[in-house]
């Protein structure tokens, strides 16, 4: 099989450079009034946009994303036989896909913080820089640009960062595994896990089922695009800390990494079951270097099979389905203040994940993920339950810890993640960001 060249210099950085670490970041969510001003904003925009082909952005040490909704590709007037082009997933934006997507009860769109999910949401716009400061005077320069401009109204904007440490709400290191991309360069966070085709994640190129996947029309709009998936995910920590310690079975620690399928340093359980390894946790040369089966795990006794990592990637695992085909770029960045450590009591603070997936299926990768491997156990056998992390669970779910010589099963496992809202989006090439901004209809 040749080997896969990616026009590098048309795909939008975001897409496949790592991130800086710490870092700060922000959303800011634009509604189009006047299909001109949006053009105009395009071409403003494709010269701020760093390429995935350069080390450096346009903007000093900030850089900038650019993505699109279904109603903000209506709003630029891009033509009818294109729109229908698109994802049906994508079509019909995150909120109507609830169902799927295990959005109910608290979770459900019509509870989601306002504008998210409403056909308002027209253009997200990313930035990243290596700390609030730099953050904030980029912000300053592209504000000023930005009250110049009529038609143009921003709706939303959510500030995030990652720590130092890398750790996430509930006290987790996140950012470890990340699948390797043919034709990137970039080197595999496991060693184990042999380079996915870049048409899993870049359109316009072969995937793992296709020599040809269908992609956007016009081919200068689709090729080198990519679909995003963000969701702003309220983290419940107080009520984690709560079970952790309320819940006997396990030491709480032990019973937080077997939940997650990591120790909070990042250590993997597969590698190290009994205890914590903070050395091991901080070396990315091995902290992502194993699989399930083949460390000798097939039974789960030291990855749980409902454990957070390995639902979301079960390796090598024995499970209905193809790995391979449910694998995704996968960017997470926090929100809100951390809850100071030992405090078990809600504080009502808004705090959480802002989760954002890169890929080219919706439906097969994020959505398939998220309804049979996050919110559904049948994939690797299991009766009932829901991802112990993030799932969708009702405050009836269970979670088997398998042990010699009878499994623990936690029952009434409460919902820890609340969706407070989230857009399907398009991340245009730079070549397609020029073509919107000289759309003529
Ligand atoms: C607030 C919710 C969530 C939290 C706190 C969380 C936290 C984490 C942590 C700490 C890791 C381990 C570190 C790493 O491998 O980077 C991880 C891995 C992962 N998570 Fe999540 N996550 C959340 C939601 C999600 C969602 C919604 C998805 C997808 C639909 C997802 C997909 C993944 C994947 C694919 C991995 C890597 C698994 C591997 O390759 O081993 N996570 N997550």
């Amino acid at each position: 099989m040749a080997s896969t060249v990616l026009e590098l210099d048309d795909i939008q950085s975001g897409v496949l450079r790592p991130r800086p670490t710490p870092y700060a970041a922000t959303y800011v969510l634009f509604r189009i009034d006047e299909r001109k001003a949006g053009r105009e904003l395009m071409g403003r925009l494709s010269s701020v946009v760093a390429s995935a082909a350069h080390p450096t952005s346009p903007v000093a040490d900030t850089w900038v994303s650019v993505a699109l909704t279904f109603q903000g590709l209506i709003a630029l007037g891009v033509p009818k036989a294109s729109l229908d082009s698109f994802s049906p997933q994508f079509q019909q934006g995150m909120a109507a896909r609830a169902k799927v997507l295990g959005d109910s009860g608290e979770s459900r769109p019509e509870r989601w913080e306002k504008p998210l999910g409403s056909s308002e949401v027209h253009v997200v716009i990313t930035a990243v820089a290596p700390d609030t400061e730099h953050l904030e005077s980029a912000m300053e320069r592209a504000r000023k640009i930005y009250q110049e401009m009529r038609g143009i109204t921003a709706i939303w904007r959510q500030d995030c960062h990652v720590r130092p440490d890398e750790k996430e709400a509930f006290g987790f290191k996140d950012g470890i595994g990340h699948p390797a991309i043919e034709g990137t360069g970039l080197p595999s966070t496991n060693p184990r896990e042999r380079p996915l085709r870049a048409g899993e994640f870049v359109l316009g190129y072969p995937d793992e089922m296709a020599d040809s996947p269908s992609m956007p029309q016009p081919e200068i709009l689709g090729r080198n695009g990519s679909y995003v998936a963000f969701r702003k995910l309220h983290q419940r920590v107080a009520a984690f800390r709560r079970y952790l310690k309320e819940n006997t079975s396990y030491p709480e620690e032990l019973l937080a990494a077997k939940m997650m399928g990591r120790w909070s340093s990042g250590a993997p359980l597969a590698l190290c079951p009994m205890h914590d390894d903070p050395a091991l946790g901080a070396d990315a040369g091995r902290n992502n270097d194993f699989l399930f089966k083949q460390n000798d795990d097939a039974i789960g006794y030291k990855t749980p099979l409902g454990s957070h990592i390995r639902r979301m990637n079960p390796r090598d695992a024995d499970i209905a389905g193809v790995v391979r085909i449910h694998r995704m770029i996968r960017r997470g960045t926090s929100y809100g203040p951390s809850l100071p450590e030992g405090v078990m009591e809600d504080d009502g603070m808004e705090r959480g994940l802002m989760f954002a997936f890169v890929g080219a299926h919706l439906g097969r990768q994020f959505e398939f993920i998220q309804s049979e491997w996050m919110n559904d156990s049948a994939f690797f056998g299991g009766t009932a339950g829901e991802d112990p992390i993030a799932g969708a669970s009702d405050g009836t779910g269970s979670f088997d810890i398998p042990k010699r010589p009878l499994r623990v099963r936690l029952q009434g496992l409460p919902q820890f993640v609340v969706t407070r809202g989230g857009e399907y989006c398009f991340l245009p090439s730079l070549r397609a960001l020029h073509w919107l901004a000289d759309l003529t209809t």
